[in-house]
């Protein structure tokens, strides 16, 4: 019976501990290997991006909305509006095939570099954007469909 306890206690103390684990530190770390991957080559290693091809990730109009840099990830973004009273020509293709938790991390990664210094982005928020809640289906009464013309 007591060992019983005591394998609860270890087992429960482990998952504890996996949980604590997964910190801002770790979604940091994570999101750089997407990052390198997937955006650097456009906005460069430290986030400079390109003159007037590729913005820099440190415009504060983005990094201040979570949900705009979220649909611009899943989007893309081709608008040819100004950014910082600057043109930007190339197009930013979307990336909807990397999961929520890649997003969460990846502008979590960016929201904490590059001098940015921004709250973390969570998969329950990249999944929000992605997947919106649709406001409740209108009910069809009998009255508007028999309703006389
Ligand atoms: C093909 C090059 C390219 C890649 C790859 C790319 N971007 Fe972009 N990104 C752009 C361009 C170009 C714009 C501006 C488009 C415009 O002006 O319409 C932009 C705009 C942005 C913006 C909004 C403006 C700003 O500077 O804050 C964010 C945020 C952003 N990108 C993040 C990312 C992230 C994160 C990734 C990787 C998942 C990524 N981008 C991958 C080219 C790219």
């Amino acid at each position: 019976m007591k060992k019983i306890s005591y394998i609860s206690f270890f087992t429960a103390t482990s998952i504890y501990l996996f949980a604590q684990t997964n910190t801002l530190q770790d979604s940091i770390k994570r999101g750089k290997v997407v990052y390198n991957k997937v955006c650097l080559s456009c906005h460069m290693a430290d986030g400079s991006g390109v003159p007037k091809m590729n913005p820099p990730l440190t415009v504060a109009e983005y990094m201040n909305d979570k949900k705009k840099m979220i649909s611009i990830v899943l989007k893309g973004m081709n608008d040819r509006i100004p950014i910082d009273d600057e043109y930007y020509s190339n197009a930013m293709a979307p990336h909807a095939d990397l999961s929520n938790q890649q997003i969460a991390d990846v502008l979590t990664y960016v929201r904490n570099s590059f001098g940015n210094k921004a709250g973390a982005v969570s998969v329950a928020e990249v999944a929000a954007v992605r997947t919106p809640a649709k406001p409740a289906a209108k009910s069809v009464s009998n009255n508007t469909i028999n309703k006389k013309q």
